[in-house]
């Protein structure tokens, strides 16, 4: 492989300058700056976790529960309101009917940020069908310490938190994740110079600045000069441990994203990697560090590949109009109150979250998926 250093403009033109004039003035931007001084530049995945999960600092450690919500930096569809939780949990529940009403049935959330969704789903589920709220083993999977007691305190005996999926083994169940996919740290790639360089992070003069190494990534050849795009996280490290937790199990992830075509097409140069702070998204990726969002679409193909080869069964994904408005049909006929009415109409407007969202149903063993 050529030694070539990369041109770096690509870099500016995919992430704009001219940045903050504030922007490494964070506690973080200190701490990576003084790391960086000492062991050298850093691929941006790692830059990306530090920023969002560094256990004080990072963005996901924050105990403000604002950061996610119509007055904080943006919306998932659990801020929209409770609806959203009434729609998976009939979706829950028509699982769980449909494969003989298993008891225990262990319901994970993993990323359950403030607990919201969780409330949701459960108080859904408890005027539903109290029989099905019996068999319930609620759990949340959140790695970050100070977010699991956040989430314990408010969700106190209703569910128990875990840092980690592989201590379950459950015979039956199902996982629920709603906008977590789009929050894993992914390498990002420069194409420079007729070759592929992964992005580093550095610092120069007191400020962190982009530099790069030669890399080789399963990436077409052949992009423009200075074509910026993001590799996949690390989704086997998700999925082994989901797959392993369960004997048989619906898996439903719900997020922003697009296929590998989409996403690797020579027209999109920049990537999809941006940054949300007070509902803009035009953000450096190197300034504010553990006080911006960093976030990514999901490539679609690349967790589906994964899914298959660690055993699980994957179904079409749909997009969220779509899917909710199949979990909807009895509700629907139930004539919900206009206020719920305009709630689903913001989750399947194609313009809110219904066209850019997809929920992708996986499975685990001999179950019955009964969807539609
Ligand atoms: C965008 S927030 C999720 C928002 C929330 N589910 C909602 O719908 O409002 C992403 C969350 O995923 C969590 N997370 C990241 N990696 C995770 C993992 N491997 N397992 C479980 N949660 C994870 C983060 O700590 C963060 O709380």
């Amino acid at each position: 492989m050529s030694r070539e250093p990369a041109d770096l403009t690509g870099l500016q033109q995919a992430f704009p300058y001219p940045r903050s004039a504030s922007g490494a003035t964070t506690d973080l931007a200190s701490l990576l700056i003084s790391d960086l001084k000492k062991g050298g530049p850093i691929p941006f995945a790692d830059y990306m976790a530090t920023c969002l999960y560094h256990p004080d600092l990072g963005y996901y450690a924050r105990p403000e529960p604002k950061t996610v919500s119509k007055k904080g930096d943006f919306m998932t569809s659990v801020s929209v309101g409770s609806v959203f939780g009434s729609l998976l949990a009939r979706r829950l529940h028509r699982f769980w009917l449909a494969n003989g009403s298993p008891s225990p049935f262990t319901l994970l959330e993993l990323g359950a940020h403030d607990g919201s969704l969780a409330c949701d789903i459960l108080d859904h589920i408890e005027t539903l069908d109290p029989a099905f709220a019996s068999t319930l083993s609620y759990l949340i999977s959140e790695p970050l310490i100070s977010r699991q007691s956040i989430l314990q305190e408010r969700l106190q005996d209703r569910a128990t938190v875990i840092s980690n999926p592989s201590v379950i083994n459950a015979e039956f169940g199902a996982v629920i994740a709603n906008e977590v996919l789009d929050a894993l740290p992914v390498p990002l790639f420069l194409y420079s110079r007729g070759q592929w360089h992964e992005v580093m992070v550095t610092t120069a003069n007191d400020i962190l600045e982009w530099s790069s190494r030669p890399a080789n990534p399963d990436l077409p050849d052949n992009y423009p000069e200075g074509y910026v795009t993001e590799g996949a996280p690390d989704f086997k490290s998700l999925l082994t441990p989901l797959s392993g937790a369960f004997k048989n199990a619906l898996l439903m992830w719900i997020d922003y994203g697009l296929d590998q075509e989409a996403l690797y097409h020579p027209a999109r140069t920049a990537g999809t990697l941006r940054c949300y702070r007070n509902h803009r998204s035009d953000a450096h990726p190197l300034d504010h560090p553990g006080e911006q969002d960093l976030t990514a679409d999901v490539n679609f193909t690349a967790i589906e590949e994964t899914a298959r080869a660690t055993g699980l069964s994957v179904h079409p994904a749909m997009n969220q109009s779509r899917y909710l408005s199949y979990c909807a049909r009895d509700w629907l006929l139930a004539a919900p109150s206009p206020h719920a009415v305009s709630q689903f109409q913001t989750l399947i407007h194609p313009s809110q979250f219904g066209n850019r969202f997809y929920c992708l149903e996986l499975t685990k063993g001999q179950v019955e998926r009964a969807f539609p």
